[in-house]
């Protein structure tokens, strides 16, 4: 959640040091959420051993499923990298200095982003499910905005019309980020109430449906709310959005810091 020419005064500066706070915080737990599938996932596969993909999840590995086992595996191991490779594409001074590192990993991030979430498409709805419906349908929802922003990421990329492809990259990170923004916002959920309250079996409780869309629909409009207050000329609105975007990192720190208690160092 990046801009590089904030339009002057210190309002617009707060902003971009509150995007920059967020990005920092973010940054910190999706590398610990990277760390945790190569860990768990990515020392299981190079021991050979099947059960580390039962471990957390009902059907990470289902016997005489070959192809579906295989998706699987695509989907997590290749996790692993987009989470990174999504990092390496927005931080700045990675992109200012190394150019043609930034395009290459803009390719093989875009590729990574239409194999995950296809993958993922496939595995919702030919495995047996093991979430509810409704998040079955919201996390086909994120993958389908993927897709599509990942489709406007590259046709405004050939054009050259860079300031536009960027927001599109952007949109393309938050949607990616979906199924981690999921993972904080219901961690931070169960530490606060130091109870699953309302998430449900198989997350199909009001809170669990409610984070199943929240989980890519509420930073993709707090980024187009960014957006507005950035490029508007009202004082006030760029001071309101910096402070909205202070807290939201605090958040962000509150559910990455529960997320990795929970979900990720236990298996590690
Ligand atoms: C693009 C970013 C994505 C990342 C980084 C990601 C990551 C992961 C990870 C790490 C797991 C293993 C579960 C765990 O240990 O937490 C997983 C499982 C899974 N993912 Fe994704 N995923 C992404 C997108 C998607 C999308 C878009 C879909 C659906 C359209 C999807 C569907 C699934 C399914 C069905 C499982 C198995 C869940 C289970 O059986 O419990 N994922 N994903």
């Amino acid at each position: 959640m990046t801009r590089q020419t904030p339009p002057g005064g210190l309002p617009a500066r707060l902003l971009q040091a509150s995007a920059a706070l967020w990005f920092i915080i973010a940054a910190a737990f999706q590398l610990l959420f990277a760390f945790y599938i190569a860990a768990l996932y990515g020392t299981g596969t190079l021991r050979g051993d099947s059960a580390v993909w039962n471990l957390i999840m009902r059907n990470g590995h289902i016997e005489g499923d070959p192809a579906g086992n295989a998706a699987m595996m695509a989907h997590v191991l290749l996790a692993c990298l987009i989470t990174i490779g999504g990092l390496a594409q927005l931080t700045p001074q990675i992109r200012n200095r190394f150019p043609a590192f930034h395009r290459w990993n803009g390719r093989f991030y875009l590729t990574l982003a239409v194999i995950i979430s296809l993958a993922g498409l496939f595995l919702t709805w030919t495995r047996p499910a093991a979430s509810g419906l409704s998040n079955d349908i919201s996390i086909s929802l994120n993958g389908v905005l993927i897709l599509i922003f990942a489709a406007f990421t590259v046709r405004h990329a050939m054009a050259r019309r860079i300031d536009i492809h960027r927001r599109w990259a952007t949109r393309l990170f938050l949607a990616v980020s979906g199924v981690w923004f999921l993972r904080i916002m219901i961690s931070g959920w169960i530490m606060l109430h130091q109870s699953p309250l309302w998430l449900g079996d198989r997350l199909d409780g009001p809170a669990g449906v409610f984070f199943g869309f929240a989980s890519f629909l509420l930073p993709l409009a707090v980024y187009e709310l960014y957006l507005r207050a950035g490029d508007g000329h009202k004082a006030g609105a760029k001071l309101a959005m910096a402070a909205l975007i202070t807290a939201l990192a605090g958040l962000t720190a509150f559910g990455g810091f529960a997320a990795a208690l929970i979900m990720w160092l236990p298996h590690v």
